[in-house]
């Protein structure tokens, strides 16, 4: 590219200092491959994506360089009132925009005459230096409302080059794998991090940009948990072993590549469990345990898609998180950090191009702190075209209804019920008082294990071993065989839950078979005698439990563990697991925050707080209805947008 040949035969070394636009020296550093540059600015860190400029414009300002604003939509009409307002409104909707910008302002307009004079005052006032850029470069910072916003400057002598910027922030709770940011509708690594502490630094655009963006995720920040294969960025599914034998993904995923067609960003890949596996923070060798913004921050964040949860706990920066949940990976994450995040129904979402569990159970899922934004930004992500083919999960074809036809019944199951910290339990006890009433739904108790022993006529340990067939099959076939096979014993070595599995454990095709079929008769009995659907209930009852460890605290450093004041989660392939249910029938789970609880921490000598969440599980296919239900009990203020930090609610 013209600019890109420019900049390096101006400065073959790291560091650009050239004259800023209005004067001073201004300095960036190169990053990425693609000799992008980054620059401080206050302080706060940025990355401009000058090897994508989005607008030039002909100049005859020297070799400088610079942040700058661009103010679009300016006409004779616009006042400096008006202006004044704009810009006001720039900088109180974005986090990436800020004063110091306003050193140079790029107007659409050719001259002084173009603008009303107030406005020049008022710019002249802020101490801006003012360039014209003519009539009306386009931009993408909207250009038919009056919508200022941050860009990065490079003037050549001839032309003046604009990029967008990006704010860069501090992995502080090193729940990411890498940053990701787009130039040239590619996407690209961010290899920096931050020298003092080596955190990795994320790159956010301006949400400036995405003003006159009407598709649904426009501009929306996304983590996207490290087994999703993103074109072009190596997938690492929290191995050395795996990333030392595969290359950078030759294809995003479908799933993926649906949140990015509505306009969402990925700004980075996210920690995971190695293969997406429930092994314990103890058990990572490869990567660093992500931290927990909650209580003492010793916290588990759970296994597999554990810097998802944690990241939305922790960022406001951050707007979503997409994992996935085979046997609870979205579920107890969520529960966990005390945050937003639901299993879809089996089928809901094609799992292609997306590191393999087991394609019957796989499902993507997503975290959020907002109730409300967690149900617009699931109904837009899941497509009917996207629905998985019927064959992979012996599952009838879905059907996903929209409506407002709530469950009748609340079922409390006596046997993973009440929680085992009494303050939980009150706190739950609560919250279904409060739902049932909004519902007009009857609260019931029941025997979940005994429920489903007299449906399927065998016993429930009978029904967890085919679940385990189910979750083995592909994973060995699909994930281990690939891997062993291009993989030399040694350096970089498998954590201890696969180490040896992955070269042992076989499932042969015709045990698999009698396990699918199984699953396929008993989830038509589940359906129809358990959780069915009548003319006014999509799902005419919902299974309410707990995904996490009953209101005690579990942590990430297993001794921690010890003390009867704190829990190990239950194995997620035993009895005691409530999550096996819809793993097994295909159901929707949702975990939602309901309140926090003290614990006495031992690693910082006082009380801090943990979330207390419940899971509401609905008929296969009630998606958009519990979704529905969730807004009806936010509305009702029953459900509340958690906070990040140590705190999921204000106390
Ligand atoms: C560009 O640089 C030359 C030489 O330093 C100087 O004479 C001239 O005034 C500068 N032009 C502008 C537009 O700043
Ligand atoms: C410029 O704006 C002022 C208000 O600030 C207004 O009174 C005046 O008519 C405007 N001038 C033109 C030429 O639009
Ligand atoms: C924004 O508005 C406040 C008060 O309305 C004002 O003090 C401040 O100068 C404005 N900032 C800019 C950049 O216009
Ligand atoms: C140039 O702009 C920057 C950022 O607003 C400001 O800090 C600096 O003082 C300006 N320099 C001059 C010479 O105006
Ligand atoms: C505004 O920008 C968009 C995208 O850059 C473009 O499609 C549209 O035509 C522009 N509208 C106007 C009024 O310039
Ligand atoms: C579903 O998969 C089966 C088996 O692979 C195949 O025969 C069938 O055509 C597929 N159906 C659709 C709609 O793609
Ligand atoms: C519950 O019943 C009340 C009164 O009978 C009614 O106003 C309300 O709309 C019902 N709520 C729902 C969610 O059906
Ligand atoms: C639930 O049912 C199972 C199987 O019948 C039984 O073993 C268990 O004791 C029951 N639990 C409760 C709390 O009733
Ligand atoms: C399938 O269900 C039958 C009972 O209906 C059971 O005997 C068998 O062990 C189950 N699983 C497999 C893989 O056959
Ligand atoms: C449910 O709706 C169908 C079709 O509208 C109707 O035939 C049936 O009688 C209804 N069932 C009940 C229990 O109301
Ligand atoms: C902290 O340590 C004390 C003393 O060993 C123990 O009783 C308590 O349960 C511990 N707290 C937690 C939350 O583990």
């Amino acid at each position: 590219m013209k600019l890109q040949t420019f900049l390096l035969a101006l400065c073959p070394t790291a560091t650009l200092a050239l004259a800023s636009l209005n004067g001073t020296l201004f300095q960036s550093t190169f990053v990425s491959e693609l000799q992008d540059q980054a620059f401080n600015l206050d302080r706060l860190q940025y990355l401009a994506i000058t090897s994508d400029p989005v607008l030039s414009v002909s100049s005859a300002l020297n070799a400088s360089q610079g942040p700058i604003t661009y103010i679009s939509a300016l006409s004779a009409k616009t006042t400096g009132d008006q202006l004044r307002k704009a810009i006001n409104g720039s900088l109180t909707k974005d986090d990436v925009f800020t004063d110091s910008f306003l050193g140079d302002v790029l107007v659409s307009a050719s001259g002084p005459s173009d603008l009303n004079a107030s406005v020049v005052d008022y710019l002249r006032g802020l101490g801006s230096n003012i360039i014209y850029a003519g009539a009306a470069g386009p931009t993408t910072c909207g250009n038919s409302t009056l919508v200022p916003c941050p860009l990065f400057a490079i003037a050549d002598g001839k032309r003046l080059w604009l990029s967008r910027v990006e704010r860069l922030y501090a992995d502080t709770y090193r729940t990411f794998v890498t940053g990701t940011y787009e130039s040239n509708g590619k996407y690209r690594v961010l290899t920096q991090s931050e020298a003092r502490t080596g955190y990795p630094l994320i790159p956010v655009p301006s949400r400036l940009y995405s003003t006159d963006d009407n598709r649904a995720l426009a501009g929306l920040r996304i983590g996207v948990k490290d087994i999703y294969d993103l074109k072009g960025i190596q997938t690492t599914a929290g191995s050395l072993a795996y990333t030392s034998v595969n290359n950078a993904a030759a294809k995003t995923g479908p799933a993926l590549q649906r949140i990015i067609d509505l306009g969402g960003v990925v700004v980075g890949k996210q920690k995971t469990a190695q293969f997406a596996s429930p092994a314990s923070a103890w058990q990572w060798n490869d990567a660093f345990y992500p931290r927990s913004p909650r209580g003492d921050t010793f916290l588990s964040c759970s296994a597999s898609s554990s810097g998802a949860g944690c990241s939305i706990a922790a960022y406001g920066w951050l707007d979503f998180a997409v994992g996935t949940d085979t046997g609870l990976s979205v579920r107890q994450p969520a529960a966990f950090s005390g945050t937003y995040g639901n299993r879809p129904s089996q089928g809901m979402i094609l799992m292609d191009n997306i590191v393999t569990n087991a394609f019957n159970a796989d499902t993507a899922g997503l975290f959020a702190r907002d109730p409300a934004k967690w149900a617009a930004f699931a109904k837009s992500w899941y497509a009917p075209s996207l629905h998985q083919n019927t064959s992979v999960n012996g599952l009838p074809a879905l059907s996903v209804p929209n409506d407002r036809t709530f469950p009748k019944r609340i079922l409390y199951p006596v046997d993973h019920l009440p929680l085992q910290n009494p303050a939980a339990e009150t706190i739950l006890q609560k919250f279904l008082s409060d739902a049932s009433a909004a519902l007009n739904a009857t609260v019931e108790k029941f025997n979940l294990t005994r429920t489903i022993e007299n449906l399927v006529d065998r016993t429930l340990l009978n029904v967890l071993a085919d679940l385990s067939v189910l979750w083995t099959h592909d994973l060995i076939k699909e994930t281990a065989n690939p891997l062993i096979a291009k993989y030399t014993p040694g350096f970089p070595p498998i954590d201890q839950p696969f180490r040896q599995v992955f070269r042992t454990v076989t499932v042969d095709d015709s045990t698999y078979k009698r396990a699918m079929a199984n699953r396929t008769r008993e989830a038509a009995l589940w359906h129809d005698k358990v959780l069915f659907s009548t003319n006014d209930s999509c799902s005419e009852a919902i299974i309410v439990y707990d995904v996490g460890t009953g209101g005690l605290p579990s942590f990430r450093e297993e001794d921690l563990n010890d003390s009867p004041g704190a829990a190990v989660p239950v194995d997620p392939r035993g009895p005691r697991a409530g999550s096996t249910t819809a793993s097994y029938f295909g159901d929707a789970d949702y975990t939602v925050p309901i309140g926090q609880v003290p614990y006495f921490s031992n690693v910082t000598f006082q009380n801090e707080m943990m979330p207390v969440t419940v899971n509401l599980v609905a008929k296969r296919g009630c998606d958009f209805v519990l979704f529905n239900l969730i807004n009806e009990l936010a509305d009702r203020g029953v459900l509340k947008t958690v906070l990040t930090g140590k705190q999921a609610f204000a106390s």
